[in-house]
């Protein structure tokens, strides 16, 4: 799925980011803060800042995408405004929690790690989420769901359409 990324829109936060490669970029190390200062501001690492990176660190792209790749702590994608965490801990996973994810896809049309096109809600997976008492367990952004069944998913997203 490919995201526009609107420069009008974000222009303050492309002047935040600007302010602080500039106060970075020329400390030892300044690639990894720079990204996620990036990430922290827009929520992703959108290409065009990558870019804008690149140029004000003299930093080849294929570089920084290296570095983009390989934590997982970066993501090339916007977050949508309600965050669905799935728990596939070994307590929820046991209790049937891929169904769960597998529903939620399907009720959504998009897979986990993505977000829908209109930017409402985004499918990650979590490891544990402390407390699997509750298992199998989601949440969307601060609300729990706890013992969830396949067929509560479609009820409790349209809560949040
Ligand atoms: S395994 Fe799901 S909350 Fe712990």
């Amino acid at each position: 799925m490919e995201f526009v990324f609107e420069k009008e829109k974000n222009k303050d936060n492309i002047e935040d980011l600007e302010i602080f490669i500039k106060e970075t970029k020329d400390s030892p190390g300044a690639l990894m803060p720079i990204m996620q200062e990036t990430q922290e501001i827009f929520g992703y690492l959108p290409l065009e800042m990558l870019q804008l990176i690149s140029r004000r660190t003299n930093t080849p792209l294929a570089d920084i995408y290296g570095v983009a790749t390989f934590y997982s702590q970066f993501t090339f994608i916007p977050m949508g405004e309600y965050k669905i965490n799935v728990c596939l801990g070994t307590a929820c996973y046991v209790k049937g929690a891929q169904g769960i994810l597998e529903a939620i896809e399907k009720e959504l049309g998009i897979k986990h790690g993505d977000t829908t096109p209109d930017l409402k809600f985004s499918i990650i997976e979590a490891r544990c989420l402390g407390d699997c008492g509750l298992a199998p367990v989601f949440t969307i952004n601060d609300d729990v769901y706890p013992h969830v069944k396949k067929d509560d998913i479609k009820g409790i997203l349209d809560k949040y359409r």
